[in-house]
Formats: C-alpha cells, sequence, structure tokens
C-alpha cells in the first residue's frame, strides 16, 4: 500500500505548497455560500471516517477539526481522554492507535508528546493499513495546522499591501514553550524580506534549536527582545501567546511577571494603521477583551480560518482536492 502523507511538522510546507492551500482554501469559503456548494463539498468525502484522538486539552483546534469533517461529510469518532480508552488497561498508545487505523481513514491526533506523532507515522507506514496522521499539537514542539491558518490569515491581511515582503512581525509571549510559535516560525523563515521580532520576558525566550534555523534562514532578519511598546509601534503583525505553564515542573511561570506584555486598550494607539493583531487562543490576559472591538483585532476571524485551512488540507490529504476549484457553483 502506497505511504500515505502526514502533516506532522510545519517545515514540511514548502511557499508554492502554501500559495496553493490558501487558494483552495478561499475557493472552498467561496463554495460554502450556498446550499449547493455546501451540499457539493458534503459528497466529497462521506465515503470516509476520521479518528480524532486529543489527549490534551482542546477547544478551537478539536472543533475546527471535527467542524472540517462534517462539512465534507466525514464521519468522526473521537476519543478525549486516554483514561476511557483501552490504554487504561495497560494498551500502549502505539496499539492503540494501530487499532483506530483499523476502522478509520484518518487520524487527527493532539498529545502531550512531543514527537508521538512522528513515531506514530512511521509505525503506520509499515502496518498493512496506513492511515495519514495530521499532527493537531503535539507537546510544546509542534501545531503545524496552526502554522498553516495563521499564513492563511496573515497573507489575506497582507494581500493589500503587497504581501509578506518587507514586513515585520512581532511573536510575543512564551516564546520558549509556545509550540504555535515555533511553527508560524518555521513557515515565516521561507518568505524572504520578512523581521521577526520575538518579544518576552528573559525566561521564555525562544529555544536555541529554533534561534540557530532562524539564523541559517536567508533572507529573514530577526531580533529577540523585551520592549514590548516598542516592538508592538514598529510591527505590521502582532502575534500574541499565553503562559504554557501546563510544562510547568514546580509552578515556575508564576514568578514571572508577563503584565508587561499584555496588551491593552492605552497601547491601541502606539499600532501601525493596518497592524494585524492576532493570538491562537486560548486568551488570558495578554489581550484586553475591549481590544476585540478594534478593526485591527483579526483573532476571532483567525479562528474561523482554522476551520476552512483544515477542510483544504483534508481534501489535500485524501485527495478530492482536484474537484474543488469550480467556483461558478
Ligand atoms: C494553542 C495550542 O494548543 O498550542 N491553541 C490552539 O490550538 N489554538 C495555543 C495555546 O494553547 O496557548
Amino acid at each position: 500500500m502506497k505511504k500515505p502523507m502526514h502533516i506532522l511538522k510545519a517545515d514540511q510546507f514548502d511557499r508554492n505548497f502554501l500559495a496553493y492551500l490558501f487558494e483552495l482554501t478561499d475557493n472552498i469559503r467561496r463554495l460554502d455560500k450556498s446550499k449547493e456548494g455546501q451540499m457539493y463539498l458534503q459528497s466529497l468525502l462521506n465515503h470516509k471516517r476520521a479518528m480524532l484522538y486529543f489527549t490534551q486539552p482542546s477547544t478551537r483546534t478539536f472543533m475546527s477539526f471535527q467542524s472540517a469533517c462534517h462539512i465534507l461529510g466525514i464521519k468522526s469518532l473521537e476519543i478525549r481522554d486516554s483514561s476511557t480508552s483501552s490504554e487504561r488497561k495497560g494498551e500502549s498508545v502505539e496499539d492503540s492507535l494501530q487499532t483506530f487505523s483499523s476502522y478509520v481513514d484518518l487520524i487527527i491526533m493532539r498529545s502531550p508528546i512531543a514527537g508521538l506523532c512522528d513515531k506514530m507515522a512511521q509505525l503506520l507506514n509499515s502496518t498493512h493499513r496506513p492511515v495519514p496522521i495530521i499532527n493537531a499539537g503535539s507537546g510544546p514542539d509542534q501545531h503545524p495546522t496552526q502554522a498553516l491558518l495563521d499564513m492563511y490569515t496573515l497573507n489575506r491581511s497582507f494581500r493589500k499591501s503587497g504581501g509578506f515582503k518587507g514586513k515585520t512581525i512581532a511573536l510575543v509571549g512564551d516564546l520558549k514553550r509556545g509550540r504555535t510559535v515555533r511553527s508560524l516560525s518555521q513557515l515565516l523563515m521561507q518568505y524572504e524580506g520578512v523581521k521577526l521580532l520575538f518579544v518576552s520576558p528573559e525566561e521564555f525566550k525562544i529555544g536555541a534549536d529554533l534561534r540557530t534555523q532562524l539564523a541559517e534562514a536567508p533572507g529573514l532578519s530577526f531580533e529577540e527582545t523585551s520592549n514590548f511598546k516598542a516592538a508592538i509601534g514598529a510591527a505590521d503583525a502582532i502575534y500574541m501567546t499565553r503562559v504554557q505553564d501546563e510544562y510547568d515542573l514546580s509552578g515556575e511561570s508564576k514568578k514571572i511577571d508577563t503584565k508587561e506584555f499584555h496588551l491593552r486598550l492605552e497601547h491601541l494607539p502606539l499600532l501601525k494603521k493596518d497592524c494585524v493583531i492576532m493570538h491562537p487562543f486560548p486568551r488570558r490576559d495578554e489581550i484586553d477583551p475591549r481590544v476585540d472591538q478594534d478593526p485591527r483585532a483579526k483573532y476571532w476571524r483567525q479562528e474561523r480560518n482554522g476551520m476552512w485551512t483544515r477542510v483544504a488540507l483534508i481534501t489535500n490529504i485524501l485527495g478530492v482536492d482536484n474537484r474543488i476549484i469550480m467556483p461558478e457553483l
């Protein structure tokens, strides 16, 4: 059996693929505008089933993947807690995932363990029924589909102002353990003339491995800073993130004061006129909810874009994307 295409890490995508996926996503959104288009989308994969295996908390990613499946007619099964599966009886996660592959055509998984998806993909490739795996978040390591929806949102926002070239993007918060920042940075690295500002307290600076990758990326420049106000004033996009304290060893995050890195109403006059404010969510105090009223706040739209980007990705993985380009419907 042919090896399926797994979605494991952001850096597996190149610019051509991203451009293709953005267009595919736009076409899917267009189709969804009419009942006929919606019925057509639902007919594309209504013979398929997907497993949503989410053993780490999730609201948006889970719901957007589930909705993406429904939009395409895919029936979804779910496990959200390994204590309700046979892992409780001592079954290994490897055996559990191989079991799912007996029943479904696609596995979408989120786990607190970095690297588990890669391991599973390898394992499934060696079985007689290898189904594709989509990484929906693997510990502090990777969140490739979040990076796709973030890029889609940025691409739409930058369309009128000449694209990514020359843009400054500030990434703020817990950059050390935030998988969204890590995956997004890996995609942004492919766009020449982009400048990244990593804005955090000392304790939450990006990891050494990402720093090395950034330094090797041609055409990209980056800076690490703790000057929040200067960074947001210079940015064409601001990507806010929360403290990832679920990875604390002993509550150490509590000792770090992040207040200086929160976006409040008083900061809005400092921002560029067309600045794009983003957040992968969930948010805590990083963005005052009153900022939501500002037209530059794009995070709710970003959240919905996640569903459309995931629909596009699934059509691609399951080989029906060639049936999407029909905007006259
Ligand atoms: C992010 C995640 O799970 O990494 N959330 C999401 O998927 N939208 C960000 C976070 O939890 O802080």
